[in-house]
This record gives structure tokens, C-alpha cells and sequence, in this order.
């Protein structure tokens, strides 16, 4: 399928006098640099000249070695204070400088230079920029045979016909997600089957080579998802027990080869006793023997093992009052803090259940204080409208990565926690990814802004959620401020838009079973999944504090006494926390009820003023994408009117209570 080039067409309009900068173009250092960064060295010449030429219309030529007085000019020395990735950036005039220490620094300094230049931020200054999280990981939950497991733009382009595939859109993929400072990939679901189990032990082994190639070249390390029981799964032994020196005979040497093959691999990514997949709790071994067992094949090869922590049990009786699966995740691993390997790294949803569109941050952050970490967000937007409604996830990132897990002597914010400032060093960030073979990599185009906005958030936490739409806009649409400053007020009212329209105050799960799109109010409530809102008439919730399930008791004070009392919890999770009745007041003043309906008729009236604004921006948008975009909202809206209405229903019909304002409600 052909394929848009996202928020890297240099051919969008562009700031003015943005191509002079691009008539010169010298490069100096390079030949210092090894094999392997000469050619990331080579992606950020070839970027400079992809701008030229689009830009100017016309080819530039590089220098080589030459010092020039205008233009651009790149050099890789030993730049003082910058960490591996990091670039300094001065311009003066009509000269830019990008300077970096290592090759990747020089790509993301060159792709930094582009956007400044694009968007016309060119004044006399200096920049100095480098990677706050270590490892900037996409996930990818492709399977072998093309479908995407949770995808919402089309088909994988990893896999055709139960097999790899490398063609010109693996190298732009490589591109686009390097551009926002990507630097790990895995390219296949952690819900690995029969084929994919495979690729351990060779199985398409030429292509998988040419795809780390392909990633290298752009700074990129290729990861890929394992079964857990691949040995027993693929003939080679009667067992996956962790312990048993066969089965880690075997790891070793599937390791060693894919090593020799793919020296650059970065590892392996595994689901574990999770949802039906293997994992050591079938021979009453722990998840640290399980990880530790994996990530000693690894070592000798410097590759990491990143292991899931969404363990908890999917059979659970609905009738059981005693059991929360919030629960799960924390009583599951706090046991094991420091008893994992140093090449071991936990990855941790957000939320303490499953990407759902309001969560408290998972409560094992604060718990763990000897284990390498890192968040797992979903750009996928699984529960959050699937990438036909709008829901930019940016300001949800931002807040859990604001969050202060009191784990340590200080505060301990979980953003230092995976930037590597607290007490481990090998952390990052991740998303489960949302692009597919649709031609524009997320189905609905504004859902690029989570695609952008994970890796920008990644480098730099700092940025505001406003100042990368606004960015994302300019670069992917047009360098027009009516349109980044339109495009920009739909991203930030897009979350608080889906929230209002679908499960109140923190208590999720309102979603259709299976596909997990549109509204079915007790579609999760009788089912095995641990997902219960237990609605009736005088009430709704789970109760986690000291008379429930006792999960608040898994954070650190202060937050455990602030979640404690109802009085304290803030309003957004206090459904997620408490069982309440429809007339308990809010911290806003309203009542349960009244906040329900309120919330559920602003949200689709939010919807309404956002078609409004794309409206506005008919004439500055080019038309396909204006109409994309406009037709998608048109789904959001009778989307938002079908929450709207059952969710309404749904709570007057238990509660008896009529709307103060006299809406319809049916
Ligand atoms: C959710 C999702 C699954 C996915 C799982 C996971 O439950 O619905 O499709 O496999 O998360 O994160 O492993």
C-alpha cells in the first residue's frame, strides 16, 4: 500500500526563507565514527539532503571537511556535557551549527535542525538537548500473518503472509520514529504464536537480519517478543522449567545465534503467565527465576531482557467480593525487588489495570527500589476510542509521569525513575504502537500526535502537551498558525472529551467485550476479567480502601492516605477507588448522579465544537486529509451520542434520579 510521509513531507509549506539554510550543507568528523555509526552518519547526511530537495526543489551538495560561513554545518567531536544521543545546536545568522559527540546525536540534532528551520524558530541562539530515557521503545503487536493485534491503521507492514517482510516502508518507518528519537523496536506481539516463536531459532532469520540493518542504520536496536516455552513449544526439550540446565542450554544457544547474525539485537521482550501465556508459575518458579534465566543467555551479548509485569488472574469468579485484579500487578512482583538480574528491566503499565482512559499510576513504582523499570504506556488507544476518536494521550503521559511515588528518601517522581534518575540507571519508556500499513501509519490522522508526542515525551519530559501538537501540527499540515493553534485546542480538549463521554470518575471498563469499542455498560461485569463496576441501585464502585480490597494500602504515604479518605481522593479516581452512592457530593459540589449526566452531555458537546473547528480550517488543510479527518469526526459524534445515551439511561434507571435540567434521557 502506498504510504504519506507523516510529519517528515518537507514539502508542506514551510516557515520562509527556511530552504537558504539548506544551500550549503558541510559535514566534519565523520570519519572518526565506526562502521556501524558511519551509517547512522550517512541517514542524517541523506536527511539534510532529502530537506534540501524538497524544500529548495533542488539538490545540495554535502561538504566534506570544510568550514563554511553560512548553511548548515555538522560536526561530530568530542562536544563536552552531552550524553549518548545528545546535540547542541547554534545558530547565528545564516549559519546553523549541529554538533553532537556520537552519531545518533548528530541524527536526532540534524532532525531537530529540520523542524526549527520548518517551522521558522531560527532566531540567534544556542540549544543543547539530550535523551532524558535511556531506552524510547516502541512496541509493535503484529502478528506473523499480517493482522495487528489492537491495531487500528491497517495491517502490519513487519509481516505478510506468515512471514517478514522488508521493503522501502521499513526504511521511512525507521526514519519517522528515529525523527522523534526512537531508538528500541519490537516488531512482533508479546502474544507470540507458533510462527513467531520461530524467530529465536532462525526462522526467516535473512529478513530479520535486514530489518536490524535497516533500524541500525537510523539508531534504532530491533527487540523481539519470545515464548516463554519456546523449547518445549518448538520440540527441542519436554520443559521450559527456568531451573532445568536443558532449557537454559538451549536460550544460551538461540542467543548466541542471533547474536552472530544481528550483533546490534537489544534483546528480548516477554508476556509471561499473563492471559494464557507460559511462564515459570507453571513450575512453581518465580518471575525472577523465569527473567534471570533469559537475560543470562543475554549478557554475554549485552542485550537486555525486558519482562511484562501485567500478571494477574483472567479467571476470576465475578462473584467473588474478595479478589481485585488492581491488585495483581503489585502483589505479584513487590516480593522479588533486587532479586533480578542487572540486564533484567520490569516493564510496568501505567495504570494498575489495563490502559483503561482514567487509572491511578500503577502502585509497584513506588513500591520497587532495587529493580530496573520502565512505563509501558498504549498510543494504541485500545480503550481510549481506537484511533477513530480523537484522544490525544500526551496529557495523560505527562501526569503519570508527574506523579511522586514517595519511594525513596525524596518524592521520587516516576518520570526520574525512568530517565534514570533515581536509583537505577537502566530504565525507558515504551508504547505499545499504533501504526499499520493505512497510508497515513495511524488510521486517523490526528492519532500522529500520539505517535509523535511519545517519542518527543521520551526525549524531553519537559515539553508541555501544547507545545508538541503545536509542533506536530505545523510540521505535519502546514506552518500556519490558525491551523497548529485549531489542531492544537482539538489534541487538548480530545482526552478530557473521551472521559466525559465514557465511564465516570476512574471506574473504566464500560466497553464492549472482545473488540473493547463503543459503550456496553455491564458488557465486563458477570465475565472472569476482574473489570467490575458492581452498579445498583443506591450505588457504584469497588471499595479498595481499608473496609475493601485493600489495595489503596499499596502506595506510599502520603498518596496512601489521600487515596484513603473520600474526603481527599480527587474527584477523577474516586470511583476507582470508593464505592459511592448516586447523591455522595463531589469536591466539585455536584452529586454523583449530576456529575454523571453533566459529564456525559458536555462530552458530546465538546465533540460538536471540535468538528467545529476542523470546520473552520476547510480552506488551509489540504483536502484529503481534511476529509479523513472530518469524516472520523462525524463517527466520534454518533459514538459519543451512543455513550452518551446508555450511560445516561443506564444510571437513571438504577438510581431513580431524574436530571435537575430536565435533558432527555431515555
Ligand atoms: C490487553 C489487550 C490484549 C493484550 C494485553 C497485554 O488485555 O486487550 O490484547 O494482549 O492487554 O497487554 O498483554
Amino acid at each position: 500500500m502506498s504510504y504519506e510521509f507523516a510529519w517528515l513531507d518537507y514539502r508542506n509549506s514551510v516557515a520562509a526563507g527556511a530552504g537558504d539554510y539548506l544551500k550549503k550543507i558541510a559535514c566534519t568528523g565523520f570519519e572518526i565514527a565506526s562502521e556501524a555509526d558511519k551509517n547512522i552518519l550517512f541517514s542524517a547526511e541523506q536527511e539534510l539532503m532529502r530537506a534540501a530537495k524538497e524544500i529548495n526543489g533542488q539538490q545540495s551538495t554535502v561538504l566534506k571537511d570544510e568550514v563554511t560561513s553560512e548553511g548548515i554545518s555538522v560536526v561530530l567531536s568530542d562536544a563536552p556535557g552531552l550524553k549518548t544521543g545528545g546535540f547542541k545546536i547554534m545558530i547565528t545568522g545564516p549559519k546553523i551549527t549541529i554538533e553532537a559527540s556520537d552519531a545518533s546525536g548528530i541524527l536526532y540534532g540534524v532532525f531537530r535542525a529540520i523542524t526549527l528551520i520548518r517551522t521558522g524558530k531560527t532566531s540567534d541562539g544556542q540549544i543543547a538537548e539530550s535523551p532524558a530515557s535511556p531506552i524510547r521503545m516502541l512496541d509493535h503487536w503484529d502478528n506473523p500473518d499480517g493482522s495487528i493485534e489492537r491495531g487500528y491503521s491497517g495491517r502490519s507492514f513487519f509481516f505478510k503472509n506468515d512471514h517478514l517482510y522488508v521493503d522501502d516502508r521499513t526504511r521511512e518507518y525507521a526514519r519517522l520514529v528515529a525523527s522523534v528519537g526512537i531508538n528500541a523496536v519490537a516488531i512482533n506481539n508479546v502474544n507470540v504464536n507458533d510462527i513467531a516463536t520461530g524467530l529465536v531459532s532462525g526462522y526467516d532469520r535473512k529478513e530479520l537480519t535486514e530489518i536490524a540493518k535497516i533500524f541500525g542504520d537510523y539508531g534504532i536496536k530491533l527487540y523481539i517478543s519470545l515464548n516463554f516455552a519456546s523449547p518445549m513449544s518448538l520440540g527441542a526439550t519436554d520443559t521450559a522449567d527456568p531451573l532445568d540446565s536443558k532449557v537454559a542450554q538451549w536460550w544460551k544457544e538461540a542467543a548466541d545465534g542471533l547474536y552472530r547474525d544481528i550483533p546490534e539485537l537489544g534483546g528480548f521482550l516477554v508476556k509471561a503467565d499473563s492471559e494464557g501465556r507460559p511462564g515459570p508459575f507453571s513450575y512453581d518458579r518465580t518471575h525472577a527465576d523465569g527473567a534471570n534465566m533469559l537475560a543470562r543467555a543475554l549478557a554475554p551479548h549485552n542485550g537486555l531482557l525486558i519482562w511484562r509485569c501485567f500478571v494477574y488472574n483472567c479467571q476470576q469468579d465475578w462473584r467473588d467480593h474478595t479478589m481485585d485484579r488492581a491488585r495483581a500487578c503489585y502483589d505479584n512482583f513487590i516480593g522479588l525487588d533486587g532479586q533480578f538480574d542487572d540486564n533484567v528491566i520490569l516493564q510496568i503499565k501505567n495504570g494498575p489495570m489495563d490502559f483503561q482512559v482514567r487509572e491511578p499510576v500503577s502502585p509497584l513504582f513506588g513500591g520497587l527500589k532495587k529493580t530496573n523499570m520502565m512505563v509501558e504506556f498504549q498510543i494504541a488507544q485500545e480503550y481510549t476510542g481506537q484511533q477513530r476518536d480523537i484522544c490525544y494521550l500526551i496529557p495523560m503521559f505527562k501526569q503519570v509521569l508527574d506523579f511522586k511515588t514517595y519511594n525513596g528518601d525524596g518524592e521520587g517522581v516516576l518520570c526520574d525513575i525512568v530517565t534514570g534518575k533515581g536509583s537505577k540507571q537502566t530504565c525507558g519508556m515504551v508504547a505499545v504502537s499504533n501504526t499499520g500499513d493505512d497510508p497515513n501509519w495511524t488510521g486517523h490522522d490526528l492519532a500522529g500526535a500520539n505517535l509523535y508526542g511519545f517519542g518527543r515525551l521520551a526525549f524531553n519530559p519537559a515539553l508541555t502537551s501544547e507545545e508538541i501538537a503545536d509542533e506536530w501540527s505545523r510540521l505535519t499540515f502546514c506552518n500556519d498558525d490558525t491551523v497548529a493553534d485549531g489542531v492544537t485546542k482539538m489534541l487538548m480538549m480530545s482526552w478530557p472529551t473521551y472521559e466525559k463521554y465514557t465511564s465516570p470518575l476512574g471506574i473504566g471498563w464500560m466497553i464492549s467485550p472482545g473488540h473493547h469499542y463503543g459503550p456496553d455498560i455491564e458488557g465486563y461485569e458477570f465475565s472472569p476479567w476482574g473489570t467490575y463496576h458492581r452498579s445498583d441501585r443506591n450505588g457504584l464502585g469497588v471499595e479498595r480502601g481499608k473496609t475493601g480490597t485493600k489495595m489503596i494500602d499499596q502506595y506510599n504515604e502520603p498518596v496512601r492516605s489521600l487515596y484513603e479518605s473520600i474526603e481527599t481522593c480527587p474527584d477523577e479516581l474516586v470511583l476507582f477507588f470508593h464505592r459511592l452512592s448516586y447523591d455522595h457530593v463531589l469536591k466539585s459540589g455536584k452529586t454523583v448522579i449530576e456529575h454523571i449526566y453533566d459529564s456525559h452531555f458536555e462530552g458530546v458537546q465538546d465533540v460538536n465544537e471540535m468538528i467545529g473547528i476542523w470546520r473552520s480550517l476547510a480552506d488551509k488543510v489540504d483536502g484529503v486529509r481534511f476529509g479523513r479527518v472530518n469524516d472520523r469526526l462525524d463517527g466520534q459524534l454518533m459514538n459519543a451520542r451512543e455513550w452518551r445515551d446508555r450511560i445516561n439511561t443506564y444510571y437513571y434507571r438504577h438510581s431513580g434520579v431524574p436530571d435537575k435540567q430536565g435533558r432527555k434521557i431515555y
